[in-house]
Order: C-alpha cells, then sequence, then structure tokens
C-alpha cells in the first residue's frame, strides 16, 4: 500500500513537472489590425487562454492593417524571445524575410486565421473551413431567391475581401462554387460584368471602399427601389456587407425591399443591421473556439509533442501542405442567432439592441 502510495505521489510530481513545462515563455501574438472588432476579440482571447496556460504574452495589432508595422512588431518579438509566434498576417505574402530570422532561432510559428504565403517558416495553421464559410454563403443566396424553383433571372452583385488576404480565394471560391453555374446560366445577372474575384476585392476589407463601389454601381447600373431590381449582393464578410448597407440603405432601402446581403464574423453593427433587416445573414466563427485550439497548439509545441490536426490536404502556401486544424463555421440569421450569440455568452441582448 505504502509503496503504491509513493508510486502515485511520483507520477504525480512527473505529471505537475511535465504540465509545467513552458510555463512562464513568452508567446508572440500578432493580429493585423484593431480597427475590426473581430480582430480585438481574437486577440484578447488569445492573450487571456494563454496567460491562464501560464505562458507570458506579447500581443500586438500591426496598426491599421500597416505591413511595415506587423514586421517590425515580428522582429521586436523575436529579438524579445518569443518562443513561439502566433500570427494572423496583414498581407499573407509579406512576412518571408522576418520569418527567416524566426526559423533561423528555431522560433516556430502558427498561422492564425489566415495563411503565410511563400515560407516555410510556418509550423501549423489554425483557422475556420474557409471553402465552407463561401459555399454556406453561397447556399443562402441559392436558397433564399430558390434558383432551382424558380425562373428568373435575379439580379446580383459580387464583393470580397482584401487581395493580400489567402482567405478570399476560399470564401469567394466557396461562394462561386455555388453560384457560378447560374451565373453560366443566365439565371444570375451580374449587370457590372465584375465576376472575376479581382474586381470584387476590397482593399483592406474596408467599409468604405465597399461603400464606394456600391454607390459606383446603384449609379452606373441604375439599381434602386423604384429602378433597375437588385435581387442580391454577395459579399465574403461584415465590414465589407456594412458599407454595401450603408450605400443600399442611402438609395432608398429599407427592411421591406431590401436585397439579400450575406457576411461574415456577426460583428455587432452586422447583427444590428441583421436585426433591422438591412443584411440577411452572417457566419458565426466563434473566436473562442478558435484561441482554444491554438492555445493547445502552442501548448503541444512547447511541450515537445505533436499539436492535433485534422486537414493534410487543403492549405498549400507555395513551399507545400501546411498541417491545419479546420473550426467549423456556421451561418447565422435573425432566426436563430439567440441560440448561437446570446444562449452561448458570445454577446448580451444590450449589445445588440439598436
Ligand atoms: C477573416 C474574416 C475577416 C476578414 C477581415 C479574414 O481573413 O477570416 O473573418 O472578416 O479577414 O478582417
Amino acid at each position: 500500500m505504502k509503496k503504491l502510495f509513493s508510486m502515485v505521489l511520483c507520477l504525480a510530481f512527473v505529471l505537475c513537472l511535465f504540465s509545467a513545462a513552458g510555463a512562464g515563455e513568452k508567446i508572440g501574438v500578432s493580429m493585423p489590425t484593431q480597427s475590426l472588432q473581430r480582430w480585438n476579440q481574437d486577440g484578447a482571447n488569445m492573450k487571456a487562454q494563454l496567460e491562464a496556460a501560464g505562458y507570458e504574452v506579447d500581443l500586438q495589432f500591426g496598426g491599421d492593417n500597416e505591413v511595415p508595422v506587423q514586421v517590425s512588431q515580428l522582429e521586436n518579438m523575436i529579438s524579445g524571445g518569443c518562443k513561439v509566434l502566433v500570427i494572423s498576417a496583414i498581407d499573407g505574402s509579406s512576412l518571408t524575410t522576418v520569418l527567416n530570422d524566426a526559423k533561423a532561432q528555431g522560433i516556430k510559428v502558427i498561422a492564425y486565421d489566415r495563411l503565410i504565403m511563400n515560407t516555410d517558416a510556418v509550423s501549423y495553421y489554425a483557422t475556420f473551413d474557409n471553402f465552407k464559410v463561401g459555399t454556406l454563403q453561397g447556399e443562402f443566396i441559392r436558397d433564399q431567391l430558390k434558383l432551382d424553383a424558380t425562373e428568373g433571372p435575379y439580379n446580383v452583385e459580387l464583393f470580397t475581401g482584401d487581395p493580400g488576404d489567402n482567405n478570399i480565394n476560399f470564401f469567394f471560391g466557396g461562394a462561386m462554387s455555388i453560384l457560378k453555374p447560374y451565373i453560366d446560366s443566365g439565371k444570375l445577372v451580374v449587370k457590372s460584368g465584375q465576376v472575376e474575384q479581382a474586381q470584387c476585392a476590397t482593399p483592406s476589407w474596408s467599409t468604405e471602399r465597399a461603400q464606394a463601389r456600391m454607390e459606383n454601381l446603384i449609379t452606373s447600373m441604375g439599381y434602386g427601389p423604384s429602378g433597375v431590381k437588385l435581387d442580391a449582393v454577395y459579399s465574403s464578410n461584415d465590414s465589407v456587407a456594412n458599407g454595401i448597407t450603408n450605400a443600399l440603405v442611402g438609395a432608398g432601402y429599407t427592411k421591406d425591399n431590401f436585397p439579400l446581403l450575406t457576411g461574415q464574423d456577426c460583428d455587432v453593427t452586422a447583427m444590428k443591421n441583421i436585426l433591422a433587416g438591412t443584411q440577411s445573414m452572417s457566419i458565426f466563427k466563434d473566436t473562442r473556439t478558435l484561441a482554444e485550439r491554438v492555445v493547445k497548439m502552442v501548448d503541444a509545441i512547447m511541450k515537445g509533442t505533436t499539436p492535433e490536426i485534422n486537414d493534410t490536404k487543403t492549405y498549400d502556401n507555395g513551399t507545400g501542405i501546411i498541417p491545419s486544424y479546420l473550426c467549423d463555421p456556421v451561418f447565422c440569421t435573425k432566426d436563430n442567432y439567440k441560440e448561437l450569440l446570446i444562449n452561448s455568452g458570445y454577446y448580451t441582448e444590450e449589445q445588440l439592441s439598436q
């Protein structure tokens, strides 16, 4: 009995030592901007969860999507002794040089939400299933317009995000995998003719730029509540959708005749628009889940074990496939937001009240 007791004690001691491995070490967390709600949430969640796991955290935001700021923050993290860097890149192709330095010093890099391209310094990638985000958005438009059961044609315009963000290939690509056959058959009509990803891009995912482009389309195509009918606008995310909503409201659209409009992130402005009838849906990506997953990855790396991944075929960053963990996105409308956002404690009702 005594022997068993001392063995258990011994095991507990070893486990204790094991879980303390890496404790107090510094982890760098680099987020793209503070100007968008989601990155503030991502940063705060990452910091809180890493600290709870015993790590010291250097959390930085890259100004307002400013690449040189992000690069110099990463340089400081490297020289400041960070052991792992968790990075959501502003421009996925601009970090090659700085990450060569990280690699040379044995610092591991996890790409957070957005893949970092053209560098073999990236060890892992954690994100949501970005192609699925796009297909959920495309299916929403298909189903709401009942494209398989009605004649049409329906007028639609297309918006995606920043051309330097690898995610848009998946968001736009996923949406087009659903919508393109209807565009090809003429049931969906893009009157502007702007159907290529590059033509539909919104630099910096900017609300103002999206608003300006939508205002141009309204003027040049004659869309309006008493003009040419606009049935739907595809938008890859909420910051872009917010600009589109501003332009459509400015043109006189109300909740009673508003075109279908997609989004992503369930940001507060977008949720208020959804509840007011001036946006149709968003995609909920629970940033708490992504942060939890990345903290597990960091912890595994620090303990010298292999992080859990669930995808080894989708994300090639130009140097090969990056082992990834894809979290599951879900669609959100006014019909299910309570269950998704309020009951799960993501928002309070007050935060979403007008
Ligand atoms: C993220 C989206 C976000 C967008 C703009 C994308 O990389 O996946 O959730 O809306 O960037 O910040």
